[in-house]
């Protein structure tokens, strides 16, 4: 497929020229093709939710499990009214506090939406983005827009324009390539179809600023195992998996530099080249350690700092993809404490390593 390409970096900051360029992408959504555009937390590639068979293009060319349900994007609070049967109280102060931002809510589905959207589900999950570019794009289409991440299904989520050329060039009617995106993990994910609110996929706004606007809700659990509340389906699948195996160490810092240090002299040793995920506290001890020092092929980044888990989370799938094109054999990451921001961080973590230490 030709992939026609909007290129609106050098634009992003002019609301009017954006709307010039967007038009076309636009009009290809709302007619029946499949755009990725970028939103705050990842990149996403978009249909329109009405059109069954363009929705059915984004999973083909995704290679997406179609019992995976998608988010709708909608730019204002008039398109609730034609995708959910009624907003709770709840739901309206969530919405309320977070929108526009990475928060997606699910609630009762109108019968219109194409079951191929929500996988058959009674619910769908409702998002109104942030970010410029996406609001430009979505108010033009005028219509609600169905948007899983724009990676081919298992790989890292996009976060940047090239992430997206990488894996959709060609597959697609259209690529928006806009900004770098800021929160760098996806959204949120509650669920507000039911009386008792869980929080389905951790995300960047975390389960104490929920609570501090609705009270009390539940977070389905890291290992996401033996969880009696109801997953989003997604979140069975294998993710962000980066082209080599990955090892997450776990333990104290001192501990898990230590641990990493031997695995990765051992790995160097057998021939293999090693890529590290450390992070700013810890980059120079690795680098500068006459452990590693001369000592073969290696590739250290630093994914962000522990002080401030929002650049971690920024990072993080840039850092994954940054191993593919580096060719590494095997990758050696440092954990993070399964707390706040720690705990979405480390549930992308999970999904893209093999093996915990
Ligand atoms: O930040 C984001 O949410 C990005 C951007 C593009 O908006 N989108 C995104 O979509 O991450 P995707 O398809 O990669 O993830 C959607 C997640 C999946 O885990 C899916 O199972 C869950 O949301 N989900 C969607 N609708 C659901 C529903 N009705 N019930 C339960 N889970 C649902
Ligand atoms: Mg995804």
């Amino acid at each position: 497929m030709d992939t026609k390409v909007f290129d609106v970096r050098e634009i992003i900051n002019d609301k009017q020229a954006l709307e010039t360029a967007l038009r076309n992408a636009a009009d290809m959504l709302a007619y029946g093709g499949t755009v990725a555009f970028p939103t705050e937390t990842v990149y996403g590639l978009g249909a329109n939710a009405f059109d069954e068979a363009a929705v059915k293009k984004v999973f083909e060319a995704k290679g997406r499990p179609s019992d995976n349900p998608l988010i709708i994007h909608i730019a204002d609070m008039s398109q609730l009214k034609g995708l959910v049967k009624s907003v709770p109280e709840r739901a309206l102060r969530l919405m309320e506090s977070f929108w526009p931002g990475p928060l997606s809510i699910i609630m009762e589905k109108e019968d219109r939406i194409p079951d191929c959207v929500t996988a058959g589900l009674g619910t769908a999950a409702v998002r109104m983005p942030e970010n410029p570019e996406a609001y430009v794009l979505l108010k033009l289409a005028g219509c609600p827009v169905a948007a899983p991440s724009a990676n081919l299904s298992g790989k890292p989520s996009p976060t940047k324009p090239e992430h997206v050329l990488h894996d959709l060039d060609g597959r697609v009617s259209g690529i928006v390539l806009g900004r770098t995106c800021d929160v760098g993990i996806e959204s949120t994910v509650i669920d507000m179809s039911t009386d008792s609110p869980v929080i389905l996929r951790p995300g960047i706004i975390i389960k104490e600023d929920i609570e501090a606007v609705i009270g009390p809700v539940r977070l389905a659990s890291r290992k996401n195992s033996s969880e009696s509340v109801p997953k989003a389906p997604g979140m069975k699948y294998t993710h962000y998996a980066p082209d080599a195996p990955m090892i997450l160490f776990e333990g104290s810092p001192s501990e898990m530099l230590s641990k990493i240090l031997g695995r990765a002299s051992e790995e160097l040793a057998s021939g293999k080249k090693v890529g590290i995920i450390a992070t700013d506290e810890t980059l120079d001890l690795y680098e500068k350690s006459p452990v590693l020092s001369g000592a073969g092929s290696i590739c250290i980044l630093s994914t962000g700092s522990r002080k401030d888990l929002k650049t971690v989370a920024h990072n993080i799938f840039h850092i994954l993809r940054r191993f593919d094109e580096e060719n590494v054999d095997i990758i050696l990451s440092e954990a993070f404490e399964a707390e706040g921001i720690g705990f979405s961080v480390m549930n992308r973590m999970d999904k893209a390593a093999g093996e915990k230490k």
